[in-house]
């Protein structure tokens, strides 16, 4: 399974959910009780899992604009969102209209490349930019970018799952700590949105919209992984990690094969969400 592979978010997918801080949702939805209705633009949507993660936290009418620059996975979130509805139908541009429990969702879904001017995807009225485990794969430039256009704009900033560097395997063994370094390493490569921020993603965000004048909030949403509930998902993290530090030829080969054949039982993954909403 590849990265953005639709079956890896999915295997994914109720990690995720469960894992995202509760103490800055609680924030967020505090934050927008007043009003009825929202503008929410999530960046890197894949197969829409964070506007299911969302939903019951935002106001009852909704419109979201999911951006990804991967039509097939646009494609595979039209048909996961469809699934996940009480009540779909096709909107006259192609989007959707749905309803789930007492939420009213218009979504449309926009093919971009977030390399491209963001000012063309991000409308002066949104209200909320989200993103779900993306900006680790992002450059410091390109969050610099981001932050002033959704500064400029005065929304609401909400981002879960960053990924931070911590790795925690069970059983420990010695070689973890050279495999988490070669891993923070790769993290910190060109991910197609330039140098990528890696582990330094949650610092660099905090930064970014401190310098632009919003509050910022940060909370940890650890994975914590156990078998025999998450054995699948330990075992294709296992094997992603595996490649990944192959790719850097930090560790030898027999290292990496050793450390594949342990049987890995737990993992906790270290991630940190990000709430920045103007002063
Ligand atoms: C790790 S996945 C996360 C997907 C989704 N947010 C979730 O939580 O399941 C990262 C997503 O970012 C998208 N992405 C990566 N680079 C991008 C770019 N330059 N422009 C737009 N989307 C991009 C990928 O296609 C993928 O859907």
């Amino acid at each position: 399974m590849s990265g953005f592979d639709p079956q890896w978010l999915a295997l994914r997918e109720a990690a995720d959910h469960r894992s995202r801080n509760a103490e800055l949702a609680s924030a967020l939805n505090a934050r927008l009780a007043l009003r009825d209705a929202i503008s929410v633009f999530d960046l890197g949507c894949g197969t829409g899992s964070n506007l299911r993660a969302m939903c019951e936290l935002l106001p009852a009418v909704q419109s979201w604009t999911l951006v990804d620059n991967d039509g097939a996975l646009l494609n595979a979130a039209r048909e996961a969102l469809s699934a996940w509805a009480d009540a779909c139908e096709t909107a006259g541009d192609g989007g959707l209209k749905l309803k789930k429990g007492t939420r009213k969702l218009n979504i449309s879904f926009k093919p971009f490349d977030l390399n491209g001017a963001l000012a063309e995807i991000l409308d002066p009225g949104a209200d909320l930019v989200t993103a779900a485990a993306f900006f680790d794969l992002a450059s410091p430039a390109f969050i610099r970018r981001l932050a002033a256009e959704v500064t400029q704009r005065r929304a609401v900033f909400y981002t879960v799952l960053t990924y931070n560097g911590v790795q925690r395997w069970t059983p420990r063994r010695p070689a973890d700590n050279q495999m988490t370094g070669a891993f923070n390493r790769h993290q910190m490569s060109d991910k197609g949105l330039g140098p990528s921020a890696g582990p330094t993603a949650p610092a660099q965000l905090a930064d970014q919209f401190s310098i632009c004048g919003y509050s910022v909030m940060e909370g940890d949403s650890p994975w914590r992984l156990s078998a025999p509930r998450d054995a699948a998902l330990i075992f294709e993290l296992a094997k992603g990690h595996a490649t990944a530090v192959e790719e850097t030829g930090a560790v030898d080969k027999a290292t990496i094969e050793r450390w594949l054949q342990i049987g890995h039982t737990g993992a906790e993954i270290g991630h940190t969400d990000t709430l920045a909403m103007p002063a």
